[in-house]
């Protein structure tokens, strides 16, 4: 976890979560940094505006998706009665469809979003308990790549919503991996709904990590501003690009930061000075994107059988209903 705790003679800040990551990330070769170092409450705000920005298609397909086929989702996850579990439920906007429909087929429906954010868990239970007050809503703060053992276990089969490709921004090796402990943790009959990005023209997936109104590249930006405030760092971010580029041998979008000119950056907290030639990257995030194949691939390597899947009118994006075989 803490990589340095045990160094007596690095600064104390470089044993903090931040200081770590950045620390390990930017004396890394090439240079990257975590995901999850994007959400603080800047960040996290701009990733809500993201999901509203015409250029980005994901959030808007998959809602779409649920609108069409919520019934017939909850109607091929069987006849008994159901618990909800979701996984980085984030405010769980696009969720009440899929409660709604659960409510049709059973007067109540639990449901527990597992998420690090309290603000965002708060506005989720608010929400939902306003909108549908026959779903019992129970959050769980806690990270679900660490801390999985939190998966409520109740008598009734389980659901587990995974949406949002968020096991996109995962290495294929990092997604089986956090797919193949939730099996760990599930029973057999138990099920998933994992929602991912499909592969599509690249001019689209470039366009949805690179909008016109530049808040993808504020929001990849904010990482430099977070390690300026946190860490002392003397970033300046307008001399760092926002840039995207499809990777197509391993069918991921990837998002970096790239130095416009050669530069040092002192970051005092790490007591660590860092040089950037001009052109070189930091990357920040990977987006993988997915087949139908690669899909039930990647579930059935995580030990889960596709039942059923969804898809829009452009096969734009994809629903994929698994079962812990
Ligand atoms: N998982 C989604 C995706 O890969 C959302 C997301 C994560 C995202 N990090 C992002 C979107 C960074 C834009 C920029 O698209």
């Amino acid at each position: 976890m803490h990589a340095f705790s045990t160094i007596p003679c690095l600064p104390e800040a470089a044993s903090t979560p931040v200081g770590a990551e950045v620390y390990r990330g930017l004396t890394a070769l090439p240079k990257n940094l975590s995901p999850w170092l994007f959400y603080d409450e800047r960040g996290s705000e701009l990733f809500e505006a993201i999901t509203e920005l015409p250029e980005y298609y994901l959030t808007r397909t998959e809602r779409e998706i649920f609108a069409q086929y919520a019934d017939e989702i909850l109607a091929a996850a069987g006849d008994d009665r159901l618990t909800m579990i979701e996984l980085g439920a984030g405010t769980a906007a696009k969720t009440g469809l899929l409660l709604a429909a659960a409510v049709r087929r059973q007067e109540r429906v639990s449901y527990y979003p597992i998420d690090i954010s309290v603000s965002a868990l708060r506005e989720a239970s608010s929400r939902i308990g306003e909108e549908l007050p026959q779903v019992a809503v129970r959050p769980i703060v806690a990270d679900y790549t660490t801390e999985l053992d939190e998966i409520p276990a109740p008598a009734c089969r389980r659901l587990v919503l995974y949406i949002g490709s968020s096991i996109g921004n995962f290495e294929p090796g990092d997604a089986a991996a956090v797919l193949r402990k939730l099996r760990g943790q599930l029973a057999p009959g138990d099920l998933l709904l994992l929602g991912v990005d499909h592969i599509k023209d690249r001019a689209t997936l470039l366009r949805a990590y690179n909008d016109g109104a530049g808040v993808t590249a504020e929001f990849n930006r904010n990482v430099l501003t977070r390690i300026q405030r946190e860490l002392g760092a003397d970033f300046r971010p307008r001399l760092f690009r926002h840039r995207v580029r499809w990777n197509d041998r391993e069918s991921r979008i990837e998002m970096h930061l790239e130095s416009l000119v050669s530069q040092e950056v002192a970051i005092p907290a790490l007591e660590l000075t860092v040089g950037f030639r001009r052109g070189e990257t930091i990357h920040t995030e990977n987006s993988y994107k997915f087949t139908p194949e690669t899909a039930a691939a990647l579930l059935s390597r995580s030990g889960f059988a596709v039942r059923r899947e969804w898809t829009d009118g452009r096969r734009w994006f994809g629903v994929y209903l698994a079962e812990a075989a």
